[in-house]
């Protein structure tokens, strides 16, 4: 498998959770379509304009398949941030209306809904790094107009319950959407009675500057950003606009971003996924010195830990210096850090294209750090 991965060649590359590495049948995919079929979509009457078309809504296609969908279902964006930021400013939420998040969400499921005019509220997480589903019994409540949540945590690798959250969400009328950046690569995904799923094509093999929002019913929201291609009739005064999923889909869409997806799509069906995660956490855990933060059970291949006494920067620094690529710092979630009473950690994430071998490099780096500041 790591031989797809032209560029794994040297280095012990954990840092999937921040984007996972590309195989040659995607960088080929995108290579191809701008040697063979590259116009603007949606436009031309030229056969390469039909055919750009043709791949760019075939890869619509293939991505709601492959969450269980249509796609009209489907709106391409820049990414997770993107979708979100969407919906934060589409959903029209007033004054007096609720949102409820959880203690552990990525900046990108936080900061946008701090700009709506609604309140938030948030799922406490338990000593053991899942989220209280009790509270959130108590915190969803008919005011509730979003429950947001991320699906799994890109700093503690827990997996939440997204159905019990979707029918507690739902008991009370409100929306769930789910964060789907990290359980893409992980999980598979069937949006069932999820109302808004988001997730970027870079955490899945895909290309950067691509992601995906997905809506089961996007009659009430109003578009994000105006201009070519979403709107249906203009005049010198107003404007009406295309159906979903054009409405949000303004400008020169990234066309080889979405036939890249499309092919990282078609090589994850097909590949097969190691499942190191009980290895990884066994063999980190044997670590003296080391702390998991993050749960026992019902997680991913995404390990944040700190080492007593050396501080996540220089763990990182020195590991870099082996060819082990992790990350370090507060992972996009500040405020969860400061509830756990912690500067950062250091982040070690696996993916499909790691093996037994990388975390045995991983637990012999780990060993060396410890070596020079003993
Ligand atoms: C849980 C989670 N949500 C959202 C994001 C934002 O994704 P992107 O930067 O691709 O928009 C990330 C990225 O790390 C993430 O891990």
């Amino acid at each position: 498998m790591k031989g797809d991965f032209p560029i794994l060649k040297g280095i012990t590359y954990l840092d999937s959770a921040a984007t996972t590495q590309k195989p040659i049948h995607v960088i080929d995919a995108i290579s191809h379509y701008y040697k063979t079929s590259n116009a603007n979509v949606h436009r031309g009457l030229y056969t390469l304009s039909q055919k750009a078309t043709l791949a760019f809504e075939d890869a619509r296609a293939t991505v709601a398949t492959f969450i269980n969908t249509t796609p009209e279902h489907i709106v391409f964006t820049k990414g997770t941030t993107e979708s979100l930021n969407l919906l934060a400013s589409s959903l029209n939420l007033q004054e007096g209306d609720e949102i409820v998040l959880t203690e552990m969400e990525h900046h990108a499921n936080l900061v946008p809904w701090q700009q709506t005019k609604a309140t938030l509220k948030f799922i406490p997480l338990k000593d053991d790094y899942h989220l209280d589903l009790e509270a959130a019994k108590e915190l969803i409540t008919d005011k509730t107009k979003i429950v947001a949540v991320t699906h799994i945590s890109n700093v503690l690798g827990t997996i939440n319950d997204i159905e019990t959250l979707t029918q507690l969400a739902h008991s009370k009328g409100a929306k769930i959407v789910v964060d789907a950046a990290q359980s893409i690569a992980h999980l598979t995904i069937d949006i069932k009675d999820i109302d808004f799923l988001a997730f970027s094509g870079h955490k899945m093999c895909g290309p950067t500057g691509i992601g995906i929002l997905y809506g089961k019913d996007f009659s009430n929201l109003k578009p994000y950003q105006f201009g070519g291609d979403m709107i249906k009739e203009v005049t010198y005064e107003t404007s009406t606009f295309q159906e979903a999923p054009y409405k949000f889909e303004a400008g020169t869409p990234n066309i080889a971003g979405a036939i890249g997806l499309a092919a990282a799509i078609t090589y994850l069906e097909t590949a097969t996924h190691p499942h190191i995660t009980e290895y990884a956490l066994e063999k980190l855990q044997s670590i003296e010195g080391l702390k998991i933060i993050g749960p026992q059970i019902n997680r991913a291949p995404v390990f944040s830990f700190t080492l007593e006494g050396i501080h996540p920067h220089d763990v990182a620094e020195i590991l870099s210096k082996h060819n082990i690529c992790v990350r370090a710092g507060h992972h996009c979630a500040m405020p969860l850090m400061k509830k756990l009473n912690i500067h950062g950690t250091t982040r070690a994430s696996f993916y499909i294209y790691n093996t037994k071998e990388d975390v045995d490099t991983l637990v012999e780096g780990i060993k060396k750090v410890q070596e020079v500041f003993k």
